[in-house]
């Protein structure tokens, strides 16, 4: 009696510890550990393993799920810690050097990342800075503010989530920062302001790598074609959702939804900006059609008052600029 009591425990132990083990693998879910609960996310799954085995799954199954998914988590912003969401918040205020730096912890990748700008060759000073505090104020709130920028949006909604489509976001993330540093230049020659023109170009196609980290993350083998068609027609109205969540200027929001839309885009400068870095990237066939379903068009650099000399101009300049890139991503991942 005493050993069928003694084996009984045994059993019910091993179960338990099989639970707690299975609990623990669960929880490493990255979608679980972005706050989305774990029955809805099950539910999700099934529902898609079910209209795939049916053959009834298409780019509207994929287009709702996305839309549902803006709605799933508790957090504000599906993908951004909200630490970063605050720190975005905070940078809309116009901050002080100090109310930045009290919401940047010092031991925190971020800092070092700042840090290493202020001593990388193009900031560099007679004496390396080792604090956060000096590194910013060799920096200057402006350039910071956008290296801020750019760090939270791609250590979050740019950083592959998976192994699936790396080389895809990584070539996202790569448009998208050339893009920012040419519209700001873009915007100072047309009298539009620098810094929503950065963040327009930045964040535009925001969408883009939301989607597509979303559906990997499923982990359901969805058909390349479908998850392309999916991105190609959501991408504007959800980086759109997500920015304004963000609370980000109407102009960059209206960017991400409108840049498809030449009538819509040509009202707002931001948005006509951001067409443009589109079309250079499309010269350089660094986006090809016709997946994005945008066509060679000079209209939104005839709209910004460019001669077709100043466009040659501005083609050898984004030359340049996505040369600076690269090499600084060269320089990031040695
Ligand atoms: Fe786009
Ligand atoms: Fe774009």
């Amino acid at each position: 009696m005493r050993d069928k009591d003694l084996e009984e425990r045994k059993r019910r132990s091993i179960k338990t510890t099989f639970r707690l083990m299975t609990q623990g693998m669960k929880s490493l879910d990255p979608l679980e550990e972005m706050g989305f609960s774990s029955a809805l996310l099950d539910r999700e799954r099934r529902r898609l393993r079910q209209e795939l085995n049916k053959g009834t799954l298409n780019s509207e199954t994929l287009e709702r799920l996305v839309r549902r998914s803006l709605r799933w988590s508790p957090r504000s912003v599906p993908m951004i810690p909200d630490d970063y969401v605050t720190l975005l918040r905070i940078l809309r205020r116009n901050p002080s050097m100090g109310a930045l730096e009290a919401k940047i912890p010092a031991d925190s990748k971020l800092a070092g990342h700042i840090i290493g700008t202020a001593n990388s060759s193009m900031f560099k000073g007679r004496s390396p800075v080792t604090t956060l505090r000096n590194a910013m104020v060799r920096l200057g709130i402006d350039l910071l503010k956008e290296l801020i920028y750019r760090w939270v949006i791609m250590d979050t909604i740019f950083k592959p989530q998976t192994e699936e489509h790396v080389t895809w976001i990584r070539k996202m993330s790569f448009r998208a920062v050339a893009s920012a540093y040419m519209a700001k230049e873009i915007a100072t020659r047309v009298g539009v302001s620098g810094d929503e023109a950065f963040l327009g170009a930045l964040l535009h196609d925001v969408g883009e790598p939301y989607i597509v980290n979303l559906l990997d993350l499923m982990r359901v083998p969805l058909p390349h074609d479908t998850v392309e068609k999916t991105v190609a027609k959501v991408h504007e109205e959800t980086g759109a959702v997500l920015l304004r969540r963000l609370n980000f200027p109407e102009s960059v929001c209206q960017a991400a939804e409108t840049h498809h839309d030449p009538v819509a885009s040509a009202a707002n400068s931001v948005s006509l900006i951001s067409a443009v870095t589109d079309q250079l990237l499309l010269k350089y066939k660094i986006m090809t059609p016709p997946l994005w379903e945008i066509r060679e068009t000079k209209a939104p650099f005839r709209l910004l008052g460019f001669t077709e000399f100043e466009v040659e101009g501005l083609l050898d300049r984004f030359q340049e600029i996505l040369d600076l890139v690269m090499q600084e991503e060269n320089e990031s991942s040695t």
